[in-house]
């Protein structure tokens, strides 16, 4: 009888355990966000507390995952972080001014996965990957680098205003198709501080 007692003691214990666990692994499983993230293929939910490090205390991160707004669209800043963050991660396979190589142009208006017209798909899709060569990018950039790098994409794109649906009203009022040449002062005053 004790044995029996202690036997069912011991799985209660072990239910307790099991429930601490799970209660535990709530914070652990990141930032609550207001809005899903979806692999841009599969579907299957994302989650955005996996991968690189840090990143993910910034104002603009914590709004981008409450509303998929993203605040770094034109911030100068940003840009020039978006710039090299783009260059270093994306441009050997897209090209150089997101015209297109290995993989398709990302500063036109078409697009093989509709959801990249929105921040949020195009977060996804850098987040999770797409299918082929396209793989996640969350293991070397982080949330607030990927904002970064949406922005310069944003920033490069050629095509008809009617079609940038990321911009808002007054930045399509102020649209004009990227031009090469265009340099930033590393010292530009915005929210995104200087890449280390
Ligand atoms: C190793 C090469 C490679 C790298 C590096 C790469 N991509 Fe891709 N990318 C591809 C290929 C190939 C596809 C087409 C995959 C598909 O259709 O599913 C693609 C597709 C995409 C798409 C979907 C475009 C559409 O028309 O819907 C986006 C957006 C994208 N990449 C963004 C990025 C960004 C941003 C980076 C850098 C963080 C990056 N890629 C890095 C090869 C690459």
């Amino acid at each position: 009888m004790r044995h029996t007692n202690r036997v069912i003691a011991g799985l209660f214990g072990l239910g307790l355990a099991t429930a601490g666990v799970a209660a535990l692994a709530q914070p652990s499983a990141g930032p609550s966000t207001g809005i899903t993230f979806r692999n841009t293929v599969t579907g299957e939910q994302l989650d955005v507390s996996q991968g690189k490090e840090g990143g993910r205390d910034t104002p603009a991160v914590k709004e981008f995952f409450q509303t998929g707004k993203n605040l770094y669209i034109d911030d100068k800043s940003c840009l020039r972080n978006g710039e090299s963050l783009f260059a270093t991660s994306c441009s050997g396979c897209h090209g150089h001014l997101a015209e297109g190589k290995l993989g398709p142009g990302l500063n036109d208006n078409y697009w093989t996965y509709p959801s990249n017209t929105e921040d949020a798909g195009l977060f996804a899709t850098i987040f999770g990957g797409a299918n082929g060569m396209m793989g996640p990018h969350n293991e070397n950039l982080t949330p607030d680098e990927m904002l970064q790098t949406i922005a310069w994409i944003r920033h490069l794109y050629t095509g008809p205003v009617k079609d940038a649906v990321w911009l808002n009203d007054e930045q399509k009022k102020n649209y004009t198709p990227y031009k090469q040449g265009e340099t930033f002062p590393t010292d530009v005053k915005g929210q995104c501080k200087p890449l280390e």
